[in-house]
């Protein structure tokens, strides 16, 4: 039997390359950037595997392209926004992502924000490199308590969770909306599981950890916006398009909210015109998972997807496990 054909989109930690090029013939983009689309139409033809990331959207015409050998797309992301799942289940396409290996590392990134924008880091590290600490003042760089106050987790699964728990050390009240109850949480924390207006209302931060989908596209627009205290942070760090970002740039201007740290964004790489001169905002671009340890275990984990799938095994983590029903 001949060897399955394996697409990467992007170059991976190597570990995972050398899995798969043990078994399967791998092909990889070579270009240290997105790929562009039709270089990915062109480059999918045939293949039996895909391995995308999150900047790449795999859609109807991608699986086209491809062909009716294309059995798994194993996304290097916990999200899955990028693909449409429905139509890969409709072609009998299983697609698998990256839970769990990515949590702690991406609820770091959380509060490195969080911290970051109360304590005015990057405005402070700015200055101090400009030159222009001339002596200790008392008015210089005053920024926000975090400690005993209100933390709102708008989305309470792995990541909201991991966050909320990192707040026990800063004996923080914690807030947090879901569709489930989250009894960890509860018991741990005394978390109180409340309607978004509310914990828009009481929450001195907030952070967001919903995926994307058509019901949380600007879930956070003008009217939550203004609903949250003017002392309040918002923290982003699951997808840029949860915000209105035009919405956030306004009320940031004039004062709505305190600030905000953004890890996406919602036409990424592109930032709303506004956001990147105001001083209240924090900006990193999208690295939440970006640990050495924690990219090379979310690749291991697409390769690993991709070798079960081919050994006849269940993938271990699948989005949509219907496709594997009934498969002899
Ligand atoms: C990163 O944003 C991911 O979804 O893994
Ligand atoms: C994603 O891993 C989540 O459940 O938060």
């Amino acid at each position: 039997m001949s060897r399955k054909k394996v697409f990467i989109t992007r170059m991976l930690p190597q570990p995972a390359i050398d899995m798969l090029k043990e078994r399967f013939d791998v092909d990889i983009y070579e270009e240290d950037r997105a790929i562009p689309r039709e270089v990915l139409l062109e480059r999918v033809k045939g293949i039996d595997a895909l391995l995308p990331l999150l900047t790449d959207k795999i859609d109807a015409e991608v699986m086209e392209a491809a062909g009716p050998n294309l059995k798994i797309i194993a996304n290097y992301a916990v999200g899955y926004d990028n693909i449409d799942v429905e139509e890969a289940t409709k072609r009998g396409i299983v697609v698998t992502n990256t839970p769990g290996v990515l949590t702690e590392t991406t609820a770091d990134l959380a509060w490195a924000l969080l911290m970051a924008i109360a304590r005015r880091i990057v405005e402070a590290d700015k200055f101090t490199r400009a030159g222009k600490f001339k002596g200790w003042g008392p008015m210089m760089f005053l920024g926000s308590d975090v400690y005993g106050k209100t933390l709102g987790i708008v989305g309470a699964g792995r990541i909201g969770t991991a966050v909320a728990m990192r707040s026990k050390g800063f004996n923080m009240k914690v807030l947090y909306t879901d569709v489930r109850r989250n009894e960890t949480l509860e018991k741990e924390l005394g978390a109180r599981k409340v309607e978004l207006d509310e914990l828009l209302r009481e929450s001195d931060f907030i952070s967001l950890h919903v995926p994307l989908t058509p019901e949380t596209h600007h879930l956070i627009g003008e009217r939550e916006l203004k609903m949250m205290k003017k002392t309040a942070y918002l923290i982003n760090t699951s997808r840029g398009p949860v915000i209105d970002e035009k919405a956030l740039v306004e009320a940031l201007k004039n004062g709505e909210i305190a600030g905000a740290a953004l890890d996406v964004f919602e036409n990424e790489p592109e930032l709303t015109p506004g956001l990147a001169e105001l001083d209240n905002v924090v900006l990193t671009p999208h690295i939440g998972s970006a640990s050495v340890e924690t990219r090379t275990r979310m690749a291991t984990l697409a390769a690993e997807n991709i070798i079960a799938y081919f050994e006849g095994k269940r993938p271990p983590t699948v989005v949509n496990p219907e496709v594997l029903e009934g498969r002899s």
